[in-house]
């Protein structure tokens, strides 16, 4: 049974169209790369799980954007999506020639779905390999590297003490490991190999004996350059560098980066290979081309980075011409729930995850939750005389949070992701002053719940409705995978 909310929606006193024609939300901006945003409405990136095995852009791809369009948004960014040219499963992917004819129809989609109102960015990430949690007796019976720190534990512990440590065959050692109770494994393995055994293999940026990640300075910058041009080729209208989160550019800034190469340590020379991915970006589309980023105002993990590295970063980033700053929060692996056998740990259900996508549940109000910490950031770069938009998210559910947040300074833009996805309308219908008709969001994460199973995600609010001929259904039969269209009433009322 699922928990009650502890947070009631706020009630909300939504604008006439006159007055959402008068407001800061409904006003445009226009971006330094030239680029002008018909007002200050933003879906961020979500990963609907609706590409093919192999990464193309599929019908289903196409579906889920334009119906998202429908609602005209500003700005729409499309899923983080992979840069590399690598097998990831049902994952975006724009490492290649070979996806553009894909990405050009979703490009024509959008801008038909939205006669043009809506600016289309993508959101290109490079991650590092994760392996699902093992069982117990593969991992000691097979993955499990065994070293001479192995026998050595195991002799200190009083077995095989008749044969030197060096002579205990592979075998014996695994089934020794085996028998050994629960409680005695941190006496023999490092806290490393607890960890995979645990949660599951992860590679960090820190893991500079492995060839690939030693070189990631040398090779990121040309592949995030090439994603991008693939971009603009594409006919989108930006890239967003993908540096939040839990992947391979926010590990690089996290205060755990060490790396001792000139791309860990400092926060300079953290946000050093950030740096040199945008200027080969920009050198490569252009200074008319819109290029941003996600960052995380604060990793929320123990020693990890806060805010204070999050304003020294954003201070650079938006003097190297970063045309705007989306500020996530937290969203690490670190902290993550332990993960069944089988399966993959998940960097949105610990402390960290739940500020990225704050819920009814949680201590405090996901209401605009990380608006504080957002308006920090944009008041370090005002004082530094920079005048980058910043895009703010997390809860924000409102007509009344939005617009405080424009006046008072928090942001420049207002991103809603699972508000959006709840109703793609509601932009719409508050720009048209049918504001009591909006699907509110529930924030009580049905959605995140079906990402974390990697499954097709849809709302809970929709999803069992109208499953007739014309709705397009889930890989299973049982949900309808976009919204119905505009007009529809919630399954749920709040
Ligand atoms: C299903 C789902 C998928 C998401 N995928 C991404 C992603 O690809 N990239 C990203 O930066 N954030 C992703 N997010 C985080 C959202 O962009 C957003 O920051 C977060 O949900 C908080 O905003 P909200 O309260 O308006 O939903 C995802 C969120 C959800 C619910
Ligand atoms: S399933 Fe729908 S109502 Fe629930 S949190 Fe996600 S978007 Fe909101």
């Amino acid at each position: 049974m699922s928990p009650s909310p502890r947070h009631p929606l706020p009630d909300e006193d939504w604008p006439t169209r006159a007055a959402a024609a008068a407001s800061r939300l409904f006003s445009p901006l226009t971006l330094r790369s030239g680029l002008t945003l018909r007002d200050r409405t933003w879906v961020p990136a979500m990963v609907p799980w609706r590409a093919t095995e192999e990464g193309f852009v599929s019908p289903d791809v196409v579906a889920w954007y334009e119906r998202l369009a429908r609602g005209r948004p500003a700005v729409l960014v499309v899923e983080a999506t992979g840069i590399r040219d690598v097998p990831s499963g049902p994952l975006l992917r724009i490492g290649h020639d070979r996806f553009l004819p894909g990405l050009r129809d979703l490009v024509r989609a959008v801008a038909e779905a939205s006669d043009g109102c809506t600016r289309l960015l993508i959101q290109v990430i490079d991650f590092l390999a994760i392996r699902r949690r093992p069982a117990r007796e593969r991992f000691l019976g097979e993955f499990l590297a065994l070293t001479d720190r192995h026998r050595e534990a195991l002799h200190a512990r009083g077995a095989f003490v008749d044969r030197p440590a060096g002579a205990i065959d592979d075998g014996v050692v695994r089934a020794a490991l085996s028998a050994l109770p629960d409680d005695a494994l941190p006496d023999v393995l490092s806290e490393r190999e607890l960890e995979d055994l645990h949660q599951g293999y992860r590679e960090r940026v820190t893991d500079l004996h492995l060839a690939h990640v030693a070189e990631l300075p040398r090779v990121l910058p040309r592949l995030f350059a090439d994603a991008a041009q693939r971009a603009q080729a594409a006919g989108f209208d930006g890239v967003e560098l993908h540096y939040a989160h839990a992947y391979t550019m926010a590990s690089f800034l996290s205060r755990a980066n060490d790396r001792e190469d000139g791309y860990g340590g400092s926060r300079d020379a953290r946000c050093r290979l950030p740096l040199e991915v945008l200027a080969a970006v920009r050198q490569r589309v252009g200074r008319a081309y819109t290029v941003g980023c996600r960052m995380l105002s604060d990793e929320v993990i123990p020693e990890g980075s806060r805010v204070d590295d999050a304003i020294h970063y954003a201070r650079r980033f938006a003097a190297e011409g970063m045309d705007y700053l989306s500020i996530s929060r937290g969203g690490k692996f670190e902290d993550a729930r332990q993960p069944r056998v089988g399966a993959a740990v998940y960097p949105y259900t610990g402390p960290s995850g739940h500020a990225c996508m704050p819920t009814v549940f949680g201590a405090a109000p996901p209401f605009g939750l990380n608006l504080d910490l957002t308006a920090r950031i944009r008041s370090a770069l005002r004082d530094a005389g920079l005048d980058t938009p910043i895009v703010a998210a997390g809860g924000i559910n409102g007509f009344g949070l939005a617009e405080r947040a424009l006046a008072t300074g928090q942001a420049d833009l207002i991103g809603a992701a699972r508000q959006s996805l709840a109703d793609p309308d509601w932009f719409a219908k508050m720009r048209e002053g049918r504001g009591t008709e909006i699907n509110r969001c529930l924030y009580t994460n049905y959605c995140e719940a079906l990402d974390q199973q990697h499954r097709q995600v849809t709302c809970q609010l929709w999803d069992r409705l109208a499953l007739d001929a014309d709705a397009t259904l889930s890989a299973d039969g049982r949900r309808r995978l976009v919204a119905p269209p505009d007009g529809w009433r919630a399954r749920t009322r709040s």
